[in-house]
């Protein structure tokens, strides 16, 4: 089954794959019986004006992935329109895209490439559109698609500086307005054995939280070396994982995650960031700039410490889990799978009922949402666990203590002045202590 991003036993483009066996799995796991009962007896025929026309922006392995699991949440969904900065992108996805069957309906004047694509894949005539491009450009295709009247998924982090968080919260609020979905991919809130857990803890069942701990310890992932005829910005787009301008560092891009859990358990994001990190293994410069390894601790409003986390070498124990500790018990959801979570204490239990597939509940919550005219919005939730990951990243980078106010209110803007294929120098690595807190 798909896996939040590049665990260890993850496809090695790092981003879940999808294939005619993966289409299979998912529609197994959520029961015919259970989906129906899901979406009430209106969809069971779904057809022409029950349709719902998804367009899909950025055809890489989640997006392609994210497409197939929308088709299994519901038949009425048809995916309609593609858009890519690379056209081998879009074909391949496309190309795989075919075994959907009926539900995919992508005509080639409903294929759009290039940095516009966005905007013409929303113009296509879609209700839904999908966003699952390197992170960087979340608020820009946000932005575009809340004012163009269309629903939303979003994969997560949902931007990389301060100024895309605010944008995001801002069109979040656009969105509430207009009555417009935001569901984002924060999978790990749709892993049933974490729902249970963290109601559980919300009920009392460890008493008052004092601290916690959570990991994302794997090995290195996917590169793409630079070829002859690429301009950088090609390189960086195509690399776009070490670039910081555009994932925001590995802090952002994967600990999001289980930041966003930690926020979700705390009901509060945090007030402070102070942490470290650094570059000893992918110190190549086809690794772009971002570092290997963060450690940071949070300070949450009730005073309770997070310690967190994460680190990507090769050759290293993996680690990935969420622990909280309360004045009466221990709660640990365990990341890779949606299955052994406990809770350990004066209330002990462990998760053992059913758990359908994460990636295609998330938009079965989602259509449900737009068909009861009850649209969800993840948007403020999903903005917050992203400033989260930037504050412990600008934390690590300066060496600096980062309050939540200094990071929400931070100028810091990573995207270049010009989206324009031609020449885009990497940026230095960030040297704690120099590197300014912006
Ligand atoms: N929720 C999860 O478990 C999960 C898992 C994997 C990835 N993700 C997230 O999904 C997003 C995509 O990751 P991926 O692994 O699919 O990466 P990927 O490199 O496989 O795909 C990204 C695609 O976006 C395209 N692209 C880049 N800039 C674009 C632009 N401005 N307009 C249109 N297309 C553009 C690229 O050409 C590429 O095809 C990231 O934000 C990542 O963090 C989430």
């Amino acid at each position: 089954m798909n896996t939040p991003d590049n665990e260890p036993h993850h496809s090695t483009n790092g981003s879940s794959t999808l294939s005619r066996r993966d289409f299979l799995k998912a529609t197994a796991a959520v029961s015919a019986a259970g989906l129906m009962a899901n979406l009430g007896t209106n969809y069971a025929h779904a057809q022409g004006a029950d349709r719902l026309r998804v367009g899909l922006i950025g055809c890489g392995g989640r997006g392609t992935g994210a497409a197939g699991d929308c088709a299994h949440a519901h038949p009425s969904v048809q995916i309609v329109a593609m858009g890519d900065m690379f056209k081998d992108r879009l074909d391949s996805s496309r190309a795989s895209l075919k075994a959907l069957g009926d539900q995919f309906k992508v005509t080639d004047d409903h294929c759009f490439v290039g940095f516009d694509a966005y905007q013409k894949v929303i113009d296509s005539g879609v209700d839904l559109v999908l966003l699952a491009t390197p992170p960087a450009f979340r608020p820009m295709h946000l932005q575009a698609a809340i004012a163009a009247g269309k629903h939303v998924f979003a994969e997560k982090p949902v931007a990389v500086d301060a100024t895309g968080v605010r944008s995001f919260i801002a069109t979040s609020e656009l969105a509430a307005q207009k009555n417009l979905a935001i569901v984002a991919g924060t999978i790990y809130r749709r892993y049933a054995s974490f729902v249970e857990v963290v109601n559980r803890v919300h009920a009392g069942a460890i008493g008052n939280i004092v601290s916690a701990h959570c990991y994302f310890n794997v090995g290195g992932l996917w590169m793409h070396p630079r070829q002859p005829g690429w301009s950088d910005m090609e390189w960086q787009l195509r690399d776009w994982y070490y670039f910081t301008w555009l994932s925001g560092d590995h802090i952002v891009e994967q600990f999001v995650h289980n930041l966003d859990t930690m926020n979700w358990v705390m009901q509060a994001h945090p007030v402070s960031a102070y942490g470290m990190g650094g570059r000893q293994v992918r110190t190549d410069p086809a690794f772009g700039h971002i570092y290997d390894h963060f450690t940071i601790e949070y300070e949450y409003p009730n005073g309770a410490r997070l310690t967190a986390m994460c680190r990507q070498q090769d050759g290293t124990d993996s680690r990935v889990t969420n622990t909280v500790f309360g004045t009466q018990g221990v709660a640990n959801t365990q990341s890779l799978g949606n299955t052994g979570s406990t809770i350990k204490g004066e209330h002990p239990y462990r998760f053992d009922g059913e758990a359908p597939n994460p990636y295609v509940q998330e938009h079965i919550d989602l259509i449900n949402s737009i068909r009861n005219g009850k649209p969800l919005n993840e948007g403020h939730q999903v903005a917050e666990s992203t400033l989260t990951a930037i504050m412990g990243r600008e934390s690590a980078y300066t060496g600096k203590t980062v309050s939540w106010d200094q990071a929400i209110n931070s100028k810091l803007d990573l995207m270049p002045k010009k989206l324009e294929f031609g020449p885009l120098p990497t940026p230095p690595v960030a040297i704690p202590g120099k590197t300014p807190l912006v």
